[in-house]
């Protein structure tokens, strides 16, 4: 069993979707959590009540992960009331879903500053506790298929998706030898309140099962939380730099 007891998590955008599965799975291993949001306070205050129903601590803190100033006050924040931080989940995210030829240099830019830029800043500030974790620090990001395969109206995101896992290997050439794991979940499709506003959801969730090789079962946000939760334990210390797919077979075939 993977105990997390004594270790602290930051979960970006954990107050809904696979944020908030990551959240709940990594608590219920043990871990105290920080409830990253930066709209949906109640929702995130939820999650944190929830952890702390099973007799772990939560911490909620507002900060648009998109932004350096905002990671830096949660940096701060962690620093001076929690001193560890020894597991990074960099999983919000952002894009709309639009064509690329009807996307101009604003929506490229947040894209790019929520879904990959985030990930370094949150590293960068996390660095001095990450590496003083008993055992090695983990960060782990969340990333698409998006990253690729071509997507209608996903090529802000996907393009996004394909830097995060580059981004991610170049950071572990960066952490590794300072005691950091880097991986990435790549995640088939769930249904969350994202996923929910992309045109024709409906048929996209009705086809889940055609490829996967799960029979009826279809991708929860529980099942990217567990492959989360061992690269987030001793279990994973020798997977480094990697991209794990949970899918359920679906990208492997045509
Ligand atoms: N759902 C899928 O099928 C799927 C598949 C593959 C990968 N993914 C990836 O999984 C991750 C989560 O997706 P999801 O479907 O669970 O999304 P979701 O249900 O829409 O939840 C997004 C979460 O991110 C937070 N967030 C958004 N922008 C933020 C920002 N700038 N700063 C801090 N928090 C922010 C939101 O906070 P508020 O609630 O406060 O707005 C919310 O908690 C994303 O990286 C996504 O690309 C999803």
């Amino acid at each position: 069993m993977i105990d997390l007891t004594g270790k602290v998590a930051l979960v970006t955008g954990s107050s809904r979707g696979i944020g908030r599965a990551c959240a709940l799975k990594l608590a219920e291993a043990g871990a105290d959590v920080i409830v990253n949001y930066v709209t949906s306070k109640a929702a995130a205050t939820e999650v944190a009540e929830r952890i702390e129903q099973m007799g772990r601590i939560a911490y909620v803190v507002k900060a648009d992960v998109s932004e350096e100033d905002d990671v830096d006050c949660l940096m701060d924040f962690v620093r001076e009331n929690i001193g560890q931080l020894d597991i990074i989940v960099s999983n919000a995210a952002t894009g709309g879903f639009r064509p690329l030829l009807a996307s101009n240099a604003r929506h490229f830019q947040h894209t790019m500053s929520t879904n990959v830029l985030s990930l370094v800043h949150v590293v960068r500030g996390a660095l001095p506790m990450l590496e003083t974790s008993s055992g090695r620090g983990k960060v782990i990001a969340i990333s698409s298929h998006g990253s690729h395969m071509a997507l209608p109206m996903y090529g802000l995101i996907g393009g996004s998706k394909a830097a995060l896992e580059s981004v991610a290997r170049h950071l572990t050439l960066e952490v590794g030898d300072r005691g950091v794991n880097v991986n990435v979940v790549k995640a088939g499709l769930v249904e969350t309140d994202s996923t929910r506003k992309i045109p024709f959801a409906d048929r996209m969730f009705a086809g889940r099962t055609d490829k996967s090789m799960m029979g009826e079962r279809v991708l929860e946000a529980e099942d990217v939380a567990n492959t989360v939760l061992f690269l987030a334990s001793p279990m994973s210390d020798l997977v480094q730099g990697e991209t794990i797919t949970v899918d359920g077979g679906s990208a492997i075939h045509i």
